[in-house]
């Protein structure tokens, strides 16, 4: 369907947990999240019920995120659930690694269409600095394990935070060694996301010109996001650049978020939207909650406008429970 500014809509994050094994500390304050109690959190059943109404809206595209998404018991259960609902073209989820040598083959035969790993930096200790956990090798299993299906797209996103040792040029000898896409994703100052230092993609392209030779621009889309890319000479992946603030792409945004409490967050920015759980725990009608939908759709705001005040409806809560 199309918002308010002429955008169509067919793309739903879907947040199935706001817990994560890691602490990374531009996401999540070192104690984690406060415990919300699980009757909180939207249920399988209850997930799938909504997809199916927003699959009679025209959304095609779902990408489950958390938290960390593998932290919730059988997530392939689920995917292969909302694999199943007429109209869902692609299933992907967005993890941090430490679950998914476990969970890649169940992941895999419950019909996962993509795979996005966020890692930060290849250095083990500067993953435990960032990360506050030792868990740099059992990330590495989980990569080796994705990249067993060929079939299944790969992608490594990395947030450039401008500390030492981070070496987020050397993030790129993923996508040369490996058919893999590795995107550095702009930090944006939302949650504890704003203590952080703002790192270019004029300047991470130029590191990157100097150690493999230019860069050239790859015209096709990747995948169902902002994301624009580059090729690089020998590489078998592409380098992607996501960046929300210095390369604005509010005008073609196709995306709203559904929180693991089930509120339906029509932009990243602000916190305005409609509580769904509230009307399927009220038994509400498909045709309420398709109205509820549209409705959100239809007020989502034209953009974000990080870096000036916005006032009212700003957005309080962390990524992590946002789910990027
Ligand atoms: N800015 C950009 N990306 C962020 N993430 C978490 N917080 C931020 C932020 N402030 C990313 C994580 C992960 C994804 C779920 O969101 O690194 O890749
Ligand atoms: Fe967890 Fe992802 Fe946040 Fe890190 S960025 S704490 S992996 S949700």
């Amino acid at each position: 369907m199309n918002d308010g500014h002429g955008r169509t809509i067919d793309y739903l994050r879907i947040s199935v947990i706001d817990r994560c094994n890691l602490r990374c500390v531009y996401c999540m304050p070192e104690d984690g999240v406060d415990a919300v109690d699980h009757t909180e959190i939207l249920s399988y059943e209850e997930i799938i019920h909504l997809v199916r109404v927003f699959a009679g809206l025209g959304f095609r595209k779902i990408k489950l995120t958390g938290g960390e998404p593998l932290v919730r018991k059988n997530v392939a259960h689920l995917v292969k659930e909302i694999k199943r609902i007429d109209g869902i073209e692609q299933v992907t989820i967005t993890t941090n690694g430490i679950l998914l040598a476990d969970t890649m083959k169940a992941l895999a035969e419950a019909g996962i269409d993509g795979i996005n790993l966020s890692l930060d930096t290849l250095n083990t200790e500067v993953f435990q600095k960032i990360a506050r956990r030792d868990s740099f090798d059992k990330v590495m299993e989980g990569f080796k394990a994705a990249l067993k299906y060929r079939e299944i797209p790969l992608k490594v996103n990395c947030v450039p935070m401008g500390i030492e040792g981070q070496n987020v040029l050397e993030m790129a000898e993923l996508a040369r060694k490996y058919p893999v896409h590795v995107r550095y994703i702009e930090m944006m100052p939302i949650g504890l996301g704003k203590q952080f230092e703002f790192c270019s993609e004029e300047s991470i392209l130029e590191g990157l010109k100097e150690r493999y030779g230019e860069g050239i621009p790859y015209e096709e889309s990747l995948g169902n996001g902002p994301g624009h890319y580059y090729s690089f000479p020998g590489f078998q992946g592409k380098i992607g650049f996501i960046s929300a603030i210095s390369h604005k792409f509010c005008e073609s945004c196709n995306r709203v978020r559904l929180t693991s409490q089930g509120y339906l967050k029509s932009c990243l920015q602000y916190d305005i939207g409609t509580d769904l759980k509230k009307l399927l725990r009220e038994n509400a009608s498909e045709a309420d909650l398709r109205e509820a939908i549209e409705e959100t759709i239809l007020r989502k705001p034209i953009g974000h406008q990080f870096g000036s005040q916005i006032g009212s409806h700003a957005e309080e809560h962390m990524m992590a429970q946002i789910g990027g």
